[in-house]
């Protein structure tokens, strides 16, 4: 029989010190790419992602063009040493089906009618992963899109939180997200007041998914001030 590991000792301090509503230390830099339009190296704890943006360009093959707005293609990629034990390089289907749940996340934001018939690329490469990698790829395509130019509605920020040694959690790391009983990834539209990305693996009473949204919002708005803070260092200079 094995047993199980604590996660959360008595005191309420987690496996990398921090405590049950704290997230990881988060790192913006925007403007990583000199060839990009737009991009952004955003790094939460151990995750390390790049995000680039190009466009809004011609649409190539023509005929997947629309006439009255841009298409947004997303491609979400994990590096072969991006994980403990090396990946793949091939394209696995967890990341064709990412690439698509976030680019549903960002459809709701940008403001694709302003381009018709062009497209919007957004690369979200995964460099280092210690889960939650989803949503800080939102987080980061959302920075990189402004970093762009490119107009949206709001920005999307995103955290996951979940139940962990029977408590609810925010920002899980790699262990927590593995071992864990639940894992609830969200990304909020502050501007809008609504969520644009919500799923979740494991098991949560009512009670304690409620508990868990309400932590995500509040999870995700300090994420937003990074994000709007590190935009305002980068584009608002102050006149002497
Ligand atoms: O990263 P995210 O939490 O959005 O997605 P996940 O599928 O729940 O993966 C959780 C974590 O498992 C990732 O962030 C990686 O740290 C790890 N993982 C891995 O080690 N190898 C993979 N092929 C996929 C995920």
């Amino acid at each position: 029989m094995s047993l199980k590991k604590q996660l959360i000792n008595e005191q309420g301090i987690r496996t990398d010190g921090r405590g049950i509503d704290d997230l990881r230390p988060i790192k913006i830099t925007l403007g990583y790419l000199a060839h990009a339009n737009g991009s952004v190296l955003y790094e939460q704890g151990k995750n390390k992602i790049l995000a680039a943006v190009f466009g809004p360009s011609e649409v190539h093959p023509k005929h997947a063009e629309l006439p009255d707005r841009a298409i947004l293609r997303v491609r979400y990629r994990m590096a072969p040493f991006s994980t403990e034990e090396r990946k793949s390089p091939a394209p696995t289907r967890r990341e064709i089906e990412l690439s698509m749940v976030i680019r549903n996340a960002l459809e709701s934001v940008v403001l694709t009618e302003l381009f018709p018939r062009t497209a919007i690329d957004i690369f979200i490469e995964v460099l280092q992963a210690d889960a939650g990698t989803r949503v800080a790829g939102v987080t980061a395509a959302a920075l990189a899109l402004a970093d762009a130019g490119i107009p949206m509605k709001g920005i999307t920020a995103g955290c996951a939180v979940g139940k962990v040694d029977g408590k609810i959690v925010c920002d899980l790391n790699d262990i927590e997200d593995k071992e864990g009983e639940a894992d609830m990834p969200i990304v909020y539209i502050p501007t809008l007041g609504k969520i644009s990305l919500l799923q979740m693996d494991g098991l949560m009473t009512q009670e304690e998914f409620k508990q868990a949204l309400s932590k995500a919002i509040n999870s995700a708005m300090k994420v937003y001030q990074l994000q709007v803070n590190a935009l305002k260092t980068k584009y608002i200079k102050v006149e002497r």
